[in-house]
């Protein structure tokens, strides 16, 4: 697989992730650049979100979940007994599918994650909500509804998504994983997200899946096509970047899903 430009953030050399028996995933070897959008395209149950999930140890939280080989952030190793997966989920963020926004305030949706850390100070703690409100580009929107006490569960479904971008943002990530965090939503809100995974894209390493073969190539740098082999694993396929992977795949099965998908 191709070496992408630029500084790499994450590595894999020779993952497999088993369910149980199952080989869900094959031999994933690859180098996910930093401060880029990686898109990670492929059929239903290809492995997607289980390769997203290597790379802030959710898939740990699977009791029927192993992983084979090795993976890297910044080049210390993601899998190991040095390796701590709370200080890991901290550096690493994830946003998913359905805005899992807490019954709780907009203010407390936020501070949430820093808290957690141990950020006790007021100040602080505004100081943080209005900075990921503003990157979420919702503090203008909201900050005249009092959002210590408007629930977040009073937003819309896309300042929700927004919302829970923002709660990802509170603690500093370095990474963002997004797990098809547009796909219910409407298109308007769909394109705020898609013009925040830019911005965003200047400071963090994001890893998007999305099933939108025109949102992958309007936001992603390099794109990672995975799909089930004939041996039933799911293989990374091609890896490119993005203009390449949709103008001139290499593989004949990337051409098909791609077109396939356009079609
Ligand atoms: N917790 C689990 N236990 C057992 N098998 C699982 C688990 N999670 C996923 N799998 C299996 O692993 C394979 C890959 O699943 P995964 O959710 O990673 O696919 P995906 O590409 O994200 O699919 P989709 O596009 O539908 O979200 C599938 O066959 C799925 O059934
Ligand atoms: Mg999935």
């Amino acid at each position: 697989m191709p070496k992408p430009p630029g500084k790499s953030k994450l590595t894999t050399r020779a993952i497999n992730l088993y369910y149980g028996n199952y080989h869900a995933l094959g031999d994933i070897t690859v180098e996910i650049p930093e401060c880029a959008v990686t898109a990670v395209i492929g059929p239903s149950g290809c492995g997607k979100s289980s390769f997203l999930r290597l790379f802030n140890r959710m898939n740990d939280l699977i009791p029927t979940a192993r992983v084979e080989g090795e993976a890297f952030i910044d080049g210390a190793p993601v899998y190991g007994k040095d390796s701590d997966a709370v200080s890991l989920r901290k550096r690493v963020g994830m946003v998913f599918q359905k805005p899992n926004v807490f019954p709780m305030s907009i203010y407390e949706n936020i501070v949430i994650g820093p808290r957690h850390h141990g950020v006790k100070n007021r100040g602080e703690l505004d100081a943080v909500v209005e900075r990921c409100l503003a990157q979420v580009a919702l503090w203008d929107e909201l900050k005249d509804v009092g959002i210590r006490n408007k629930s977040g569960l009073e937003l819309s479904s896309g300042q929700r998504q927004r919302l829970c971008i923002a709660r990802a943002l509170a603690v500093d990530p370095e990474v963002i994983l997004m797990d098809e965090s547009c796909s219910a939503l409407d298109p308007e809100s769909t394109m705020k997200i898609e013009e925040l995974m830019a911005d965003l894209a200047c400071r963090y390493t994001i890893i998007i899946v999305t099933h939108n073969m025109e949102q992958a190539l309007r936001v992603s740098d390099m794109s990672a096509f995975f799909m089930i082999d004939g041996d039933k694993v799911g293989r990374l396929v091609e890896y490119a970047p993005t203009i390449d992977m949709f103008y001139a795949p290499k593989d004949k099965r990337t051409e098909d899903y791609i077109t396939g998908r356009f079609g």
